[in-house]
């Protein structure tokens, strides 16, 4: 049964299929919300064989009357955003109506800038191999109180004040540590003024509109971007992101208070996989895992760049649980294990010979650790036409079964295909 109130978090390392279990939520659901991260996001929805990629939209838009919400903790890159929505519109398929928190701050080109000069910097040991997407740089002005929110860009004075300032610091920055050149003003403010006036009737305040939703009775998801292990507190930090994507970042990126949440959705992969640097304990660097990654098609649906690939870890997805006090679990991409003769899972690591049951997300621990794997028997079946848990091969069954009965989280959805329709629904 739907609750009012559901947080969609990503229980790994990002690319769960979050995009395409908001949509088979949606539409149940009134309204949507995106609640971190920005660009570095890409969400992938198939309808009717047609492939949607959201950044920054919520994964909601396709549906006709929803109100899909970017909410205050998102990082909005505009243009990247006005494009998107323009591309949707120029096919007749912005749906749902959008409003954007006036108070979501503004990732300018020189957050992009600072974004891939910081990765240069760093150098090739300590590179965190982030999407470039200027995520980084626009949180920590933010945090610094210096960022520029959606709100800004509606008032010439104000954004002319507040960019100069901000460039200024910027340009001293790429010339004097970087060795890059300075970014003109003018362009920048035009642009961001003329993005600014084309977004402005969609700004409002998201906070008041998704309490006033839920004070009514409708059906809000809230949907997180990234992943648990991506988390700036709770992921293999320094490899992370700068945002919170686990379930507690939902309400501060939303404005609704923990008090009004009635469920955590963890969205699960059947195996695990990764983009970018930082530590993957069960990464599998052979042949399997590249059998996985071709499979999978396992390639960033932001960047392109190949995913990282390996097996279901319990240790972590154990901790997932706990830090997002996720009460169900949506499975992806169980069809891709179809064919593997043997499908192995992690169930503890072992650290300089000692057992280690618990998972220290610090990259610097998680680097020692050796997983213990567990293997459960495989099938041979094409389940991709599969519609019930019952008509599940038994192995599938059973693979299934195990990861409920060791996270202690029941699953109540199942992917068998990238497909709206290839979903198996048990009690969600
Ligand atoms: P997100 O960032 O969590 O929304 O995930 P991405 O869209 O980046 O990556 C997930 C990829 O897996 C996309 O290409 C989806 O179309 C695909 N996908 C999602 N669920 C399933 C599934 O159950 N089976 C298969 N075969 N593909 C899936
Ligand atoms: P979705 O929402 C997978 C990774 C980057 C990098 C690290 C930091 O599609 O699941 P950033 O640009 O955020 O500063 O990069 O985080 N990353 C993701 N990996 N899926 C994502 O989003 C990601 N967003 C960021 O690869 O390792
Ligand atoms: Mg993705």
């Amino acid at each position: 049964m739907r609750r009012n109130a559901e947080i969609l978090i990503g229980a790994q390392w990002g690319d769960e299929g979050k995009g395409r279990v908001v949509d088979a939520l949606a539409g149940q659901s009134d309204v949507i919300v995106r609640y971190q991260g920005g660009a570095n996001a890409g969400h992938t929805v198939i309808v009717g064989g047609e492939e949607y990629v959201f950044h920054i939209l919520p994964s909601g838009m396709l549906y006709t009357g929803k109100l899909c919400i970017i909410g205050n903790g998102v990082v909005i890159d505009p243009e990247q955003l006005l494009s998107e929505l323009q591309g949707l519109q120029q096919e007749g398929k912005d749906r749902a109506r959008l409003l954007i928190s006036r108070d979501a701050h503004v990732v300018f080109p020189y957050h992009k800038t600072l974004d891939g000069a910081d990765e240069v910097f760093r150098g090739k040991e300590h590179v965190i191999g982030t999407t470039k997407r200027g995520i980084g740089p626009c949180y920590v002005d933010k945090y610094n109180r210096t960022g520029i929110t959606m709100g800004d860009l509606t008032n010439p004075d104000v954004l002319r004040e507040k960019l100069s300032r901000n460039l200024k610091k910027v340009n001293l920055l790429l010339a004097r540590i970087y060795s890059l050149n300075p970014l003109p003003f003018d362009t920048m403010y035009q642009n961001a003024l003329e993005v600014g006036t084309k977004l402005a009737p969609y700004l409002g305040d998201a906070s008041l509109e998704v309490n006033k939703a839920l004070g009514e009775g409708k059906k809000v998801l809230l949907e997180g971007a990234q992943g648990t292990l991506l988390d700036v507190d709770f992921g293999t930090y320094p490899y992370v992101t700068s945002s919170n994507p686990t379930a507690a970042g939902a309400c501060i990126g939303t404005g609704v208070g923990p008090t009004k949440i009635d469920r955590v959705i963890g969205v699960v992969k059947a195996y695990c996989t990764r983009v970018g640097e930082g530590p993957f304990p069960t990464e599998d660097c052979g042949e399997e895992g590249e059998g996985l990654r071709q499979k999978g098609g396992e390639y960033g649906a932001t960047t392109g760049r190949p995913r990282r690939c390996g097996w279901l870890d319990m240790v972590a997805l154990r901790y997932a649980v706990r830090v997002n006090g996720m009460d169900s679990i949506a499975l992806t991409k169980l069809d891709v294990l179809s064919g593997q003769k043997e499908i192995r899972v992690a169930l503890k690591y072992l650290v300089d010979g000692e057992e280690m049951c618990e998972f220290i997300p610090s990259a610097s621990v998680l680097e020692k650790v050796e997983p213990v794997y567990t293997l459960l028997p495989g099938w041979d079946e094409d389940i991709s036409k599969c519609r019930s848990f019952e008509e599940l091969p038994k192995a599938a069954r059973e693979y299934v079964s195990f990861i409920e009965e060791v996270s202690g989280v029941p699953v109540q959805m199942i992917g068998v295909g990238p497909g709206r329709e290839e979903t198996i629904f048990r009690d969600l």
